[in-house]
């Protein structure tokens, strides 16, 4: 039992988990019942509580809309095979939450207080967890400047936030996707490490262009040569290219993905070679002449592992051969879904489980 009386919790009357239809879950809709509130004030965060989820009252003054301090993650909870539900990698998740608060001037909370008003939620709403295969239940903890005035300043109030809701697949089919020519994502000693909102609202009209084109998601290249590509949207973003596993390295101008990080780790423990490096648009070309690309896909804790069907590169479309079961990408993706419904051994502790 995990619900601990240093959570005040105010349980909802009117659950809405009956309306839910569980067999057509769309993605980022579908909300649960409670969520978990936190306040930061006199340069200390207060205790947390968890309440049924609802609107928040806000000032039009409030900083984080002005001046775009709002920091937030994206996890997911299972349910494994014995009914218990886990917790994927809490660990990896807080640690990339601080060095995005820290990067956008937020103090940090301690990693006690995520932990237990994060578990206390999950079990609290451990009925929304889904149970069908590719299903999950989305965790999103964010974090804004709740103060109230309107000079440019690092505010001094924060408000913490932690809801979820049960979600399917994020993407139906294999992607198209075209190397942006022209807007960047993020420069070298700007905020693109950091799971900072405005990162979001800056990419969405290049993506709003592209999707136009017909394309499902943009390729970004880095902001200093123009040649190396950094990310998609919201995943990393792998090669395989005769049978090696590249994908760039980390950077202050690419968000260290926790599913990269997951896949990596298996995809070495299967014994796939995996390269760290930078690879440019060029030899993507190259490899396709040779004859020797094999896939290419994105990893996100929302996707997980999405295969790329088609990638446009200045202007001309190649596209890859069609992802099976037998595919590098979808073996790994595979293994990581067996380990977090407990069908294969949890080797490196990324589970948090739950007993019901
Ligand atoms: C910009 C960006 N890159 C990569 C990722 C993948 O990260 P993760 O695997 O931790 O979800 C995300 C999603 O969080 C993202 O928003």
């Amino acid at each position: 039992m995990i619900i601990t009386e240093k959570i005040n919790i105010q349980r909802t009357k009117h659950s809405r988990l009956s309306e839910v239809d569980f067999n057509n879950l769309t993605f980022g809709s579908i909300i649960s019942d409670h969520m978990v509130v936190s306040d930061y004030n006199n340069g200390e965060w207060g205790a947390s509580s968890i309440m049924p989820f609802g609107n928040i009252s806000i000032s039009p003054t409030m900083l984080a809309l002005h001046y775009g301090q709002v920091v937030f993650e994206g996890m997911k909870a299972f349910k494994m095979k014995d009914g218990s539900i886990s917790i994927f990698r809490i660990e990896k998740h807080y640690e990339r939450f601080c060095k995005s608060m820290e990067r956008m001037c937020i103090p940090a909370m301690s990693y006690e207080q995520f932990d237990e008003a994060l578990k206390a939620l999950i079990e609290l709403d451990s009925a929304w967890v889904p149970g069908s295969e590719g299903a999950s239940l989305y965790i999103r903890p964010f974090v804004f400047a709740s103060e109230e005035r309107f000079g440019v300043k690092v505010a001094d109030e924060y408000k913490f936030i932690i809801f979820t809701g049960p979600v399917g697949p994020y993407y139906a089919n294999p992607l198209k996707v075209k190397v942006e020519g022209k807007y960047r994502r993020a420069a070298h000693g700007g905020t693109g490490s950091a799971k900072c909102a405005g990162n979001y609202g800056g990419a969405f009209y290049p993506l709003q262009l592209a999707r136009k084109e017909g394309f499902d998601q943009v390729l970004w290249t880095d902001a200093t040569d123009d040649l190396y590509i950094e990310e998609s949207g919201t995943m990393n973003v792998f090669f395989i290219i005769d049978n090696v596993i590249i994908t760039p390295p980390l950077s202050d101008s690419i968000l260290d993905g926790v599913t990269r990080d997951s896949f990596i780790t298996l995809a070495k423990g299967m014994g796939y070679k995996v390269e760290e490096r930078k690879i440019g648009a060029n030899e993507l070309v190259h490899s396709f002449q040779k004859n020797i690309f094999q896939e290419a896909f994105g990893t996100g804790t929302a996707a997980v592992v999405a295969p790329i069907q088609t990638i446009n590169i200045a202007g001309k479309d190649y596209n890859l051969p069609k992802v099976s079961d037998n595919s590098v990408s979808m073996k790994i993706k595979q293994q990581l879904l067996n380990i977090r419904i407990g069908t294969a051994p949890d080797k490196n502790n990324w589970n948090t489980i739950i007993k019901l």
